[in-house]
């Protein structure tokens, strides 16, 4: 197993280019299984997820080549119409294929998957999802089954308001009979790239990013050719990156408009966030001040972002006041932060940050994807040495980590 060696501290400074989103990458390509010509995408980030997502596609029948940030997408035929347990288990965005295949083919399997590092995450919104549009679903041996010889449109409604779970029903109801409105649908922008998509191979959809989504459904879609937005949540993980260790950082490529709740929250702790021109400098103060961070679904604070800015709140001055209300298990970097010099202490989905503290290195390991990427922010913080175990969780996300933090400065080696 593969684990970061980060000898601190580092004040980053520099530029950094922001890749392809990954949740925004992961449901264009199972959207391309619904034509049977090729979709071309773009701007695609090299990350473990979407080479999971790849064989997925690859086993569907899908031929799948991917070349630098380039991706093309070949599904002629459908020759077998599931998710198996070995993907889903390594990966839950896998049930993103099952929409796409119930509304080309009309029959879609795939292993529920159990829970995970998070939290509970079950599936059944996508499943009511899939019954508003006709189709018969069931439970077997694990798997779940969904039927439908024709999906026709009908009304969806989410509680809580699900981002996969929105964009599986979209991937369903775009071939659906008549309309499909989705209320209280996920408005994050990587919801409205998968609609910007869609549209660009014949899809009627309007809505995207608003409460109520409507689709008309459509009889057949054809290829397209689009590019991936940026991941705002590797732009919001390098800026607190940069304000953690008191630096001046350029982040190129990223849409300043959809990061407005993480950059009010670094300038309430005193932190300037310039944009300009597509890009934004980060420039850290003297002393950060504490902050107050609640999560919710877009435009509310990512929780995607709540573990970075938990590792910067350790630097800030008073007490810091972390509320997770998205999942109810994504608090597990604490302990670990805590073991470098961190003084957190946890109530219920609050977390109290007391700061600022000085970090030293340890041996740390990450838990989930995000969890990750705050214990190599508090690494490039700490003193001396920290050894993050288990970086694969990261390499699911986050696209040449080391080579673009090494780059602003950072000391940063993978080892085995
Ligand atoms: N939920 C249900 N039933 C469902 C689906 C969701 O109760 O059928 C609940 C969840 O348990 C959770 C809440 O609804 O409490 C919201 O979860 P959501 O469905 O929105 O999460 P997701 O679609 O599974 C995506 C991202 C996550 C991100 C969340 C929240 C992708 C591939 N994944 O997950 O990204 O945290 O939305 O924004 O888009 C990550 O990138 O590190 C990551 C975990």
């Amino acid at each position: 197993m593969e684990k970061f060696r980060i000898e601190g501290p580092t004040r980053l400074s520099g530029r950094v280019r922001i890749s392809g989103a990954k949740n925004a990458a992961l449901p264009a390509f199972a959207a391309a299984l619904l034509t049977s010509e090729p979709v071309h995408l773009r701007n695609v980030p090299a990350v473990a997820d979407l080479q999971t997502m790849a064989r997925l596609l690859q086993h569907v029948g899908a031929t799948v080549s991917v070349e630098g940030s380039e991706a093309c997408i070949e599904a002629r035929m459908i020759e077998t119409p599931e998710a198996p347990y070995d993907l889903v288990k390594t990966m839950r965005a896998s049930v993103l294929v099952l929409g796409p295949l119930l509304a080309r083919i009309g029959f879609a399997r795939a292993s529920l998957p159990g829970g995970c590092a998070i939290g509970v995450r079950p599936i059944d919104l996508h499943m009511a999802a899939f019954e508003r549009l006709g189709a018969s679903v069931s439970l077997d041996h694990g798997d779940i089954e969904a039927k439908a010889p024709g999906l026709r449109g009908g009304p969806i409604s989410f509680d809580p308001v699900s981002v996969t779970g929105t964009e599986n029903a979209m991937l369903a109801a775009v071939l659906a009979r008549g309309t499909t409105r989705i209320e209280n649908a996920a408005r994050e922008p990587e919801v409205q790239d998968l609609a910007r998509l869609l549209t660009a191979m014949g899809a009627q959809i309007t809505g995207a990013g608003e409460r109520e989504i409507v689709i008309e459904g459509v009889e057949r879609l054809h290829g397209a050719t689009h590019d991936v937005i940026a991941d705002r949540i590797e732009a919001g993980t390098y800026a607190a990156a940069a304000a953690a260790t008191g630096g001046e950082v350029r982040i190129e490529g990223a849409e300043t408009a959809f990061l407005a709740e993480p950059i009010r929250t670094l300038r309430s702790m005193g932190v300037d966030a310039e944009a300009s021109g597509g890009s934004w400098t980060i420039r850290a103060p003297r002393n950060l001040r504490a902050c107050e961070i609640a999560t919710s679904p877009y435009p509310g604070f990512p929780t995607d972002l709540q573990a970075q800015f938990m590792a910067l709140a350790i630097r800030a001055e008073g007490i810091s006041t972390i509320t997770e209300n998205i999942f109810e298990n994504r608090f597990q970097h604490v302990p670990e932060l805590d073991r470098m010099g961190g003084r957190i202490r946890v109530e219920g989905n609050r977390a109290r940050v007391e700061g600022p503290s000085t970090l030293l290195g340890a041996s740390v390991m990450a838990t989930d994807l995000r969890a990750s990427a705050s214990l190599v922010i508090a690494g490039l913080c700490a003193e001396g040495r920290t050894l993050v175990d288990r970086i694969y969780h990261l390499d699911r996300g986050y696209a040449r980590m080391e080579e673009k933090l090494n780059a602003l400065g950072a000391k940063i080696e993978r080892v085995r």
